[in-house]
């Protein structure tokens, strides 16, 4: 085949056997959220540039190396989200959420977009579960963004993730930290790379995150923000662990943690696997108490986490965890000759609309063909109409699973499948041990149906 284009290098197609997969995981990650009281918001997939270069930073690797950023037709400079929280906080301030109560507790999924150097884990378009908490100040929101984060990796089934925990401090403590960095690093300015020599004199801590292997090794032996802390934010960290304690949530403090974008003040968090290579961090997150005021807003204290759903993805897979099966078809309906076909249709848009799977035939198969496709949907339930099942207002329901068959009414067709559909799918669950004393007419009589 002579494809006209291939899909772009660092960008991935979710086909339809695995879309079952992170559908799941939204919804999961979109409930457990909403129990804790976090609401969606979606912004646009592109914002003005300068919302990143303020927000993201200017001497951040993503701003300087990884954005996709162009001029738009009326010469705008644009830029593809690299990451979710600015666009929220953008919107926050437009739309004046800061004058709802406190705190706003948003929470979303989105694709974001970095042009970095494609591997496992690490893609040019990559989607997150992000959650921000806009107006709160307290260490007792850090502690509760966190066990969110954690409560979904436990309710995945996701295990041996390490919470590693950090705080860097606020604008005050930092300036004597990034002093101390600088002497550090200015005693070795040749080797860094040219970025981090420029970095050096704007925001030292950046080289503590830059990619390159030789700035990497310079940097570990650098001043660590910990030491450097003042007395709240010491305080701040504390009882951000204490909480953590008291909810019975594992962590580690990583002194070393400083995350790879300027908004981030104090409490910084990050979730890592050892099991996926390289690209370990599935979570990432912390306080951002001035990014809220550096895009023009209120003074805001805010904090929130992002996860990489295909990071995700390949630890749930790493680990063998369950999803749920992709809905299974309840029905086909294999049909013989146009009059079949057209009360096959009929029937089908009526048990679709009372909210069941069923299919029929839209192509134009022999029976034979139709059944062998049938089979290969996996339909629960095989019926097959023809002119002498029509003459005769009988037809023979076949249970795929058990072979069985069962000669059905067509005129009370709907409503007798759709029992005998609830009476099986009562019958799995008793197999799988649930107590179900359940009255299917009334839940057919039921507003539901
Ligand atoms: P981040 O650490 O840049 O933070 O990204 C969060 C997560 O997105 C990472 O931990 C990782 O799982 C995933 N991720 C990042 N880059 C890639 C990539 N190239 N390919 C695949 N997955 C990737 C943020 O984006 C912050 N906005 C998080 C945040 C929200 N902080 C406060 N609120």
């Amino acid at each position: 085949m002579a494809l006209v284009t291939k899909s772009i290098k660092g960008t991935q197609d979710v086909l339809p056997q695995e879309s079952h997969k992170i559908q799941f995981l939204e919804s999961t990650a979109l409930e457990i959220a909403g129990n804790y009281g976090f609401r969606e918001i979606r912004t646009p997939v592109f914002e003005h540039t300068e919302l990143f270069q303020r927000g993201v930073g200017d001497t951040t690797d993503v701003v300087q190396k990884e954005m996709y950023t162009f001029l738009d037709k009326g010469d705008r400079s644009i830029t593809l989200r690299p990451e979710g929280t600015a666009g929220v906080v953008r919107s926050f301030l437009e739309h004046g959420l800061y004058n709802e109560p406190m705190p706003q507790k948003l929470c979303y999924l989105t694709s974001c977009y970095r042009y970095e150097k494609p591997q496992a884990g690490r893609l040019r378009e990559f989607h997150q579960f992000g959650v921000e908490c806009l107006g709160t100040a307290s260490p007792a929101a850090d502690a509760e963004t966190i066990a969110l984060a954690n409560e979904l990796f436990s309710f995945l089934g996701v295990h041996d993730l390490e919470l590693q925990l950090n705080s860097i401090g606020c604008k005050d403590c930092r300036k004597e930290y990034h002093k101390a960095l600088h002497d550090y690093f200015e005693s070795r300015k040749d080797e860094l790379c040219g970025t981090c020599q420029e970095r050096l004199d704007r925001n030292p801590m950046r080289i503590l995150d830059c990619k390159s292997p030789v700035c990497a090794a310079i940097a570990k032996d650098a001043p660590k923000v910990l030491d450097y802390l003042c007395d709240d934010c010491r305080a701040h960290f504390e009882q951000v662990q204490a909480f953590l304690r008291t909810m019975g949530i594992p962590f580690t403090v990583n002194p070393t943690i400083v995350r790879g974008l300027d908004y981030y003040t104090r409490t910084v968090f990050e979730f890592v696997s050892t099991e996926i290579g390289a690209q370990g961090t599935v979570c990432g997150g912390g306080r951002y108490d001035g990014l809220v005021e550096e895009i023009g807003g209120p003074h805001t204290p805010a904090l929130g986490f992002a996860m990489g759903l295909e990071r995700l993805m390949l630890l749930m897979g790493a680990q063998n965890l369950p999803f749920p099966e992709p809905e299974r078809c309840s029905l086909y309906l294999a049909s013989m000759g146009d009059k079949a076909l057209d009360r096959a249709m009929q029937i089908v848009a009526a048990l679709r609309q009372e909210g069941v799977y069923a299919e029929c035939d839209v192509v134009g198969r022999s029976v034979k063909a139709q059944m062998k496709y049938a089979n290969k949907l996996g339909a629960k339930f095989t019926m097959v109409l023809g002119d002498s099942e029509l003459d005769g207002g009988k037809a023979r329901l076949k249970n795929m699973d058990t072979g069985e068959e069962t000669e059905m009414t067509l005129d009370t067709f709907e409503g007798d499948f759709m029992r005998l559909s609830i009476s099986e799918s009562l019958k799995e669950l008793e197999d799988l041990g649930v107590d179900t004393d359940i009255d299917v007419d009334a839940i057919l009589n039921s507003t539901l149906f």
